[in-house]
């Protein structure tokens, strides 16, 4: 038991989520560089989506292949277990990033200094805070010009909604970048470009108000510091550890990725005050981590890439207890005892089996099609993890069959391609056609190649014009079959049977709202 204690009190398991190009992939290697898990820069391939790359679908799924590898990666640091997931940052695969964020326990968000806060993080971290995850800003690459201190701390808050407190502050940037001053460890850091960080770079300095702080940064940079940390201990709360638990106050440190510069300082205080693995809520009850009982989720299901090995990786995050490898568990949905004689644990780009795994590891079982994403594993006890969400999809398709003789391979691949949680199926009530959700252009175009190469069906597609899918949910049965009489043409169902309306446009929802206050219009299906 108490061995358990102590692994859960050494793990951490985080995601790094950032706008496509902010720097996500080259912090993840400087970390990686620091635990010993890699040994020489570019050693991470890049999981991201060139934007040359949207016509090539054999691209982008040769690209998600990388992605195989590099979904987990594990390291140690300071006797600590860090496990970074991978997330993708190209907004066609958004879903994904969701469903990893549910798999973690805190997050590292990166901001572009030149760009500010972008789309695409706005997106996740709205996602974040509706968990309230706790996160850490690494503000990036302030070897150049980029926007004030200031003013990214203000659109941090206006559009994040995040409180923050800045650990670090910039001392100049880009040309007269010449470091931080680490407000968290009391230290000097000063840059030097292209070069490593050294030990004689990094200076004690508890009072900035001591001269020797002009021999280091010279005059203006001096008064200007001492000018900006008087404004921020006056603006900014103070680190308070438990505001940062909750989710309510994420620290800032400034830095830049590529030159290896304030990653170490993000690095030491993310294993300081990150959350070991938490409780995860399940429809029946909170599942503790101490808990002796195993048990966990399937947040993630990858295909094979070979066309002729058409088993998948589910990827599994333990939530309670001891995973042991050959053991009996329960697969709660379908009510069946499975083992794993393979389950494969990620150390950066190497895979290796595990005879064991803790609370907040994640773990790849090979699969030949039983896992669905949300899927638990127990010891034995039904229980069912929540969290998991499906998000209203942007973009809709009819999908018909194109070779007659080949529809129940049509059905099985659409249908696992779903569980896979590549997109979204509806299928209308009224004359039973099926249409696709997704979120971006490219899954209509990855799903028609893989229906064909992995299943040998053929698709095509069939504009449809919607606006969104909501989930409905209704307390007065009568009100609800009003609703659903007056809008029958336009009902489906999801996957899993849900009642779905389909809105043609924003004004028919608005109408559908107004008219019909006693129904609930959801964007996200599990509410
Ligand atoms: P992503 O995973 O968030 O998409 O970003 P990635 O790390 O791939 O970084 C995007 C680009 O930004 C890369 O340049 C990378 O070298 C650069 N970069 C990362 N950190 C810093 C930094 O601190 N300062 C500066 N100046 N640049 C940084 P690229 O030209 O797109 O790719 P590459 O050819 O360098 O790999």
């Amino acid at each position: 038991m108490s061995k358990l204690k102590d692994e859960i009190a050494i793990r951490r398991t985080f995601g790094i989520i950032s706008h496509p190009d902010a720097g996500k992939t080259t912090l993840t290697e400087k970390l990686l560089l620091f635990g010993g898990a890699i040994q020489i820069a570019g050693a991470v391939k890049s999981n991201k989506i060139k934007k040359s790359a949207t016509s090539d679908f054999m691209d982008i799924e040769r690209q998600r292949g990388i992605s195989v590898a590099t979904s987990v990666m594990a390291f140690d640091y300071k006797g600590k277990k860090i496990n970074i997931l991978d997330t993708p940052g190209h907004q066609d695969f958004a879903e994904d990033t969701y469903r990893t964020l549910t798999a973690v326990d805190s997050v590292i968000v990166v901001i572009d200094v030149a760009k500010g806060v972008e789309t695409q993080t706005e997106k996740l971290v709205k996602v974040c805070r509706m968990r309230n995850t706790p996160i850490i800003v690494f503000i990036n690459k302030l070897d150049r010009e980029g926007l004030d201190g200031f003013d990214l701390l203000d659109e941090l808050e206006q559009k994040l909604g995040l409180t923050v407190t800045p650990l670090s502050w910039p001392i100049g940037m880009g040309q007269r970048f010449q470091g931080v001053y680490n407000r968290y460890e009391k230290k000097l850091n000063l840059f030097s470009p292209h070069g490593k960080q050294t030990k004689e770079e990094t200076i004690e300095f508890t009072d900035l108000s001591h001269p020797d702080l002009e021999k280091h940064i010279g005059e203006a940079a001096a008064a200007e510091l001492r000018e900006e940390t008087t404004m921020i201990e006056e603006v900014y709360p103070q680190l308070d550890v438990n505001a940062y638990l909750k989710g309510e106050l994420s620290p800032v440190f400034f830095g830049s990725a590529i030159n290896n510069f304030g990653v170490k300082e993000l690095l030491d205080c993310f294993i300081e005050i990150a959350p070991t693995p938490l409780p995860r809520i399940t429809e029946e009850r909170q599942i503790n981590p101490e808990e002796d009982k195993f048990s966990g989720f399937i947040f993630k299901i990858h295909a094979n890439m070979d066309p002729k090995h058409r088993d998948r990786i589910a990827f599994l995050r333990i939530c309670s207890g001891v995973f042991e490898r050959n053991t009996n568990y329960l697969h709660v949905r379908n009510n069946k005892k499975m083992k794993f004689s393979n389950p494969t644990a990620f150390m950066a780009a190497k895979k290796s089996v595990v005879e064991e795994a803790f609370p907040g590891d994640i773990v790849g079982l090979y699969d030949s099609g039983n896992f669905k994403i949300g899927d638990s594993l127990t010891e034995g006890e039904k229980i069912h993890f929540k969290g998991i969400p499906s998000f209203s999809p942007e973009q809709f398709r009819y999908v018909e069959n194109a070779d007659p003789m080949k529809s129940k391979q049509l059905a099985k691949g659409l249908e696992q391609l779903m569980d896979e949680g590549v997109a979204q199926l509806f299928t209308k009530d009224f004359n039973g056609r099926k249409i696709i959700g997704t979120v971006g252009a490219l899954q209509f175009e990855v799903i028609q190649y893989r229906l064909k190469h992995e299943y040998g069906a053929s698709c095509t597609y069939e504009p449809v014009n919607l606006h969104k899918a909501c989930w409905i949910s209704y307390d007065d049965k009568e009100k609800f079959k009003a609703f659903y009489d007056r809008r029958k043409r336009d009902m489906a169902k999801d996957k899993d049977g849900k009642v779905v309306f389909l809105a043609e446009s924003a004004w028919t929802l608005k109408m559908a709202q107004e008219n019909f206050p006693e129904i609930q219009f959801h964007f996200q299906s599990d509410f």
